[in-house]
Order: structure tokens, then C-alpha cells, then sequence
């Protein structure tokens, strides 16, 4: 397949993907609305054009605490990375580090912290979620600070995990689940060698690592409800803040209120985030969410965005509506699941180059020019 837009891996994975795999990756909560308006809205906002203005030079690099990234882009923490193309966590986050941008490791993650890290030089972020467990939270956090990891993502939008309806059909939960995947991994056999054979163990690796035994992926769905934590509240997050002494980013964030609390909590970042419209759908695009977020907390905190963002020109909107960073969900992973860490380097190839365009016809010469004044609408 030709693959000329960053858009182009979507359609990739799904030929390289048994269903129940892409369907998880692709899917949101209940009727999907959140997760069509995120890149809905995102792409009704118009740039405006500015030109003559000598753009030969640009500088497309930010810096987050401290750290240099040469895109304002990191990976999002994806759990499951390692069933989408073979030991699939090593091989994003060395795209990610060829590329000069941060490599989020999920809680839910197949390789383990201690498969990955050897392989990178650069830290690679982590992130945390709640579960019931809470010695494996102390476990786990322990373990990412052995490896050398300093920020630490912390998400707190899935106290449940939303109701996803295509993971029934798909089989990726729900009745004959696991004959159905076996029929679908034969009838995709590029996927079947190189990730259902020879990238095995096929596990959680973070969770197995503590408990000394595979956790086993039959019912991922299942084990999901079973282990995350719906008691969370702030207070239960103090702890947390007094053992990582690194930046703290609190993914999740949809309203005002929450971006302060976060602050008050004495995070570093927030991600604005609804999940990639995996949780609550119907909550507000993240496009819309994030102008008030940034007008409220602009300056005090370091402010990340997720949620439908799928080529260059969406990163130069968030920034633009007032993001410092972005992080980028399905986009990597569709490009991971086509072409292994080719594919990733390639589409943050790809979203470089479509940058560079935008900023050119923007008037923006680094990230920090761009602002609402860049934008002709807004969502
Ligand atoms: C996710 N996301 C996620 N977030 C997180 O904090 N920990 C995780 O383990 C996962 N797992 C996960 C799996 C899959 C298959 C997807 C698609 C997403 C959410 C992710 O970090 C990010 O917030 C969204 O993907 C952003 O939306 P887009 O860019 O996918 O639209
Ligand atoms: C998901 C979880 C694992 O979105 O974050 O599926």
C-alpha cells in the first residue's frame, strides 16, 4: 500500500490487524460521538494565512521540564502496544528516540519496564494508573525509577473503563471470544508469524513482573473492570506525589476546575484529554475543551493534548489553541501495527514535514509564535 499522508496507516493496520485488535485500537465508548467530534472539531478550525514574511528558517523544537523534544509530539501511552506488531513497545519507543520525542510506556503494557529501557538512551516517560493493587502501584512506580524514568503520566479518566460496544463484536470480548480470535489470526497471517508466534510472551509484562506469574491476556477486557480502582479521589494521589520527586503529569483533564485542582495537587502538566472518546462519550472534543483549560492554567502548568489529533496541521491547531505539547494515540499506533518502528518514524517524518508547511504559511518561526492570532476560527 502507497502511503503518502500520515492518514494512509489507518487503512494499513486494518489489513494487517485480526479485527478484534484493530477494532480495540479504532473503537470509543457507546455511539462513538466523542470520538468523531475530536477530529471533527479539531479539523473545522481554520489557519489563517499569512505570507511575505521570510520563513527559511524554522524551529520546529519545544522543551518540556527541562527536555528537549524536536517536535512538540509524544507518544501516548497505549496499552496492549506489543500485540500490534512484535514486542511493539520496544520498537515505538526507538522510533520515538531516532526522532527526538518522549516514548509513554502504559501501566498495560506487554514488554516490561525492564525490556524496554536497555534498548533506548533516552528516558522514556511512564504511566500510571490506579489499581486496586496498590503495592503494585509502589511495585511498578519503584521499578520505572530503577530505569531511569523521570516524568511520570499519571491517568485518571478511567476509574471504569468505558463501555466499548465494538469489542463484542469484534471478539475482542464477549461470547466464543477466544475461537474467534484464533480463526481471525489465521486468516491474517503477516500478523500471526510475526506477533501471534515469534512476538511471544503475550502478557502484561508490568503486572507479571510483580506478581511472578503470567497474568494472561484471554480476557483483557475483564481483567481491565476487575483491577482498575473506582474509589480514586485526589487524596488518594498524595502519597504518589511525596514518592516521585520527577514531574507529574495528570492525563484526563476536560474542564477548568480539574486543570486547577490539578495545580493545587502540585502537578507539573495536565493532558487534556477524554481518552481518544474512550470513556464518557458525549464529554466535550478536546479541541473545544482545551482554550478555556489553557486561559485558566496557561503558564502554571506545562499543558499537553490528546484526542484526535491525526497529521501535522492538528498539532499546529492545538498549539495554537493553546497547548505547549501534544500527544499522538491511534496516529502511532495504526503506523506501528502497518510498519513496526519504519512505519512510526516515518509518519513523525511525515508530521514534520506537514509542520513545516503550516508554520511556513502561518507566519509561525517556532512553536512559541504560535497562538489563537494564528487561527481564523475556533472550534
Ligand atoms: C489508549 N489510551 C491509553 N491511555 C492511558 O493513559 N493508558 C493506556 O494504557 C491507554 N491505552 C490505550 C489503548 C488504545 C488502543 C488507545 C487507542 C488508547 C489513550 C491514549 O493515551 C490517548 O489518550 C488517546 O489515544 C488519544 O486519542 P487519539 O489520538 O487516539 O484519538
Ligand atoms: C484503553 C485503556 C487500556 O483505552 O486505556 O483501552
Amino acid at each position: 500500500m502507497i502511503i503518502s499522508s500520515p492518514t494512509d496507516y489507518r487503512r494499513a493496520a486494518q489489513k494487517r490487524l485480526p479485527p478484534f485488535l484493530f477494532h480495540y485500537i479504532d473503537g470509543g465508548a457507546y455511539r462513538e460521538q466523542t470520538l468523531k467530534r475530536n477530529e471533527a472539531d479539531l479539523a473545522d478550525i481554520a489557519l489563517k494565512q499569512c505570507v511575505l514574511r521570510n520563513m527559511s528558517s524554522l524551529d520546529l523544537s519545544t522543551r518540556v521540564f527541562g527536555e528537549k523534544l524536536a517536535l512538540p509530539i509524544a507518544l501516548a501511552p497505549v496499552g496492549l502496544t506489543g500485540m500490534y506488531a512484535r514486542r511493539g513497545e520496544v520498537q515505538a519507543a526507538k522510533a520515538a528516540e531516532n526522532k527526538g520525542i518522549p516514548f509513554t510506556m502504559s501501566t498495560v503494557s506487554v514488554c516490561p519496564i525492564e525490556e524496554v529501557a536497555p534498548e533506548i538512551k533516552r528516558p522514556m516517560w511512564f504511566q500510571l494508573y490506579v489499581l486496586r493493587d496498590r503495592g503494585f502501584m509502589k511495585n511498578v512506580l519503584e521499578r520505572a525509577k530503577a530505569s531511569g524514568v523521570k516524568t511520570l503520566v499519571f491517568t485518571v479518566d478511567m476509574p471504569v473503563p468505558g463501555a466499548r460496544y465494538r469489542d463484542k463484536h469484534s471478539g475482542m470480548s464477549g461470547p466464543f471470544a477466544a475461537s474467534r480470535r484464533v480463526l481471525q489470526a489465521m486468516t491474517h497471517p503477516r500478523w500471526a508469524f510475526d506477533v501471534g508466534v515469534f512476538g511471544k510472551p503475550h502478557d502484561l509484562g508490568n503486572i507479571s513482573a510483580y506478581r511472578g506469574e503470567p497474568t494472561k491476556l484471554e480476557d483483557y477486557i475483564g481483567w481491565l473492570g476487575a483491577n482498575f480502582d473506582p474509589s480514586i479521589s485526589w487524596k488518594d494521589l498524595e502519597w504518589i506525589r511525596e514518592f516521585w520527586d520527577g514531574p507529574m503529569i495528570i492525563k484526563g483533564i476536560l474542564n477548568e476546575q480539574d486543570a486547577r485542582d490539578a495545580l493545587s495537587f502540585g502537578a507539573e502538566g495536565i493532558v487534556v484529554s477524554n481518552h481518544g472518546g474512550r470513556q464518557l462519550d458525549g464529554v466535550l472534543s478536546t479541541a473545544r475543551a482545551l482554550p478555556a483549560i489553557a486561559n485558566a492554567v496557561k503558564d502554571k502548568l506545562s499543558i499537553f493534548v490528546d484526542s484526535g489529533i491525526r497529521n501535522g496541521l492538528d498539532v499546529v491547531r492545538m498549539i495554537a489553541l493553546g497547548a505547549d505539547c501534544t500527544l499522538l494515540g491511534r496516529s502511532f499506533i495504526y503506523a506501528l501495527a502497518a510498519d513496526g518502528q519504519r512505519g512510526v518514524e516515518n509518519l513523525l517524518d511525515l508530521y514534520k514535514q506537514e509542520m513545516h508547511v503550516a508554520m511556513t504559511l502561518c507566519g509561525a518561526k517556532s512553536i512559541r509564535d504560535l497562538s489563537l492570532g494564528s487561527l481564523d476560527s475556533q472550534p
